[in-house]
């Protein structure tokens, strides 16, 4: 294997079926199929629906990342994997392809872990060195502040939602908006027409720790819609969305302040949030705090993702998993692999 391991990652954990190629911190290729738009009319993932989509679009997807990357399946050093968390019937259909390559190709597996990855995307930027970060990771399933020193061989959780993930309160908030799924994207959308001052949402939690909590202000909107049903739904939006972002960035910075580390880095789906990437950059100029954000479509589900920290397991001596790893539903975020 050269200095710069050339590494496949496969990502399933939903509803996208994505493939990423990476050399070293290089990214070569980024290719994602959706099944989204299967889903919408459920307003929410369907498990059955999602394995099959991922089950048809595998190949495809695959052939398609070795082509953008120009390299030969042959040429593949190491294979990196999801292995959770996510949908179980979702994620045994990507860590069957990725065996199945393994195996043929008789090179090392990596079952890594998805909220990990997250994180990980940031080592594609070439330009930056990694270094210590504190992680704020805002997705679908988790909200969470991490102290980030080795990506590949573990992070320590400092505080984490205690009810809902701030995703989740985007989704839950769109449905009643009566918007679009997956509702992040429709509420990013909705807000920018909206007077994120119009109401006051309550911050909820602010407390001493790390931790966030979500359903009060859920609650609160709820019972706003109900109260005043001329409400202007892009000020619902924007009010919403500011009260999320308040709240996520005050703590995520406090603790690099506290921590004495000056670099926060944003990952995760609601890391593609226009208002959060607008605000944290302002907040994190005026605390002298380097802002690490992925791009956007590098923040919510792909394979870059899974490659990247597969990569940084291969360089960190990190050992493979053994064929047959278990997927899991639910990881604590301090295991990045497992056997
Ligand atoms: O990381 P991700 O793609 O999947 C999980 O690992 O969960 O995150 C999905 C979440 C969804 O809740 C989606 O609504 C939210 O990220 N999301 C956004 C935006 N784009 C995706 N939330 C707010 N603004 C966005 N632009
Ligand atoms: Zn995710």
């Amino acid at each position: 294997m050269s200095s710069q391991p050339l590494v496949l990652g496969i990502e399933t954990s939903c509803d996208e079926t994505a493939v990423g190629i990476v050399r070293g911190r290089t990214l070569l290729a980024n290719v994602i199929s959706s099944s989204v738009e299967e889903h919408a009319r459920f307003g929410g993932v369907v498990p059955e629906i999602a394995s099959r989509a991922h089950l048809e679009a595998m190949p495809f997807v695959i052939k398609q990342a070795l082509r953008e990357a120009k390299v030969a399946l042959r040429d593949i050093d190491a294979i990196g994997v999801t292995a959770g968390p996510g949908l179980i019937g979702a994620l045994l259909v990507g860590t069957s392809a990725a065996e199945g390559l393994a195996l043929a190709l008789d090179k090392p597996i990596y079952g890594v872990n998805h909220l990990s990855a997250h994180l990980a995307v940031d080592a594609l930027d070439e330009s930056r060195s990694l270094q210590p970060a504190i992680g704020l990771l805002v997705s679908g399933g988790h909200s969470s502040i991490i102290e980030v020193t080795d990506l590949a061989k573990g992070v320590s959780v400092l505080g984490a939602t205690i009810d809902d993930a701030a995703g989740e309160a985007f989704d839950k908030i769109a449905r009643l908006l009566e918007l679009d799924f997956p509702g992040g994207p429709a509420i990013d959308r909705l807000a920018k027409s909206g007077d994120p001052e119009a109401i006051d949402f309550p911050r909820g939690l602010q407390s001493s720790d790390y931790n966030f909590s979500f359903s009060g202000l859920k609650t609160a909107v709820s019972r706003y819609l109900k109260q005043v049903p001329s409400a202007v739904k892009a000020d619902v939006a924007a009010s919403f969305q500011e009260a999320v972002v308040d709240v996520l960035l005050t703590k995520a910075i406090r603790a690099c302040t506290e921590k004495g580390i000056d670099s926060l880095l944003i990952a995760g789906g609601v890391a593609a949030n226009s208002r959060l990437r607008a605000e944290a950059q302002r907040r994190c100029h005026l605390a002298k705090i380097e802002l690490r954000t992925p791009p956007a479509a590098l923040c919510t589900d792909n394979g870059a993702m899974v490659a990247a920290l597969t990569s940084l397991a291969v360089s960190g001596g990190v050992s493979p998993s053994t064929i047959g790893f278990s997927t899991l539903s639910t990881v604590p975020l301090d295991q990045p692999t497992w056997s």
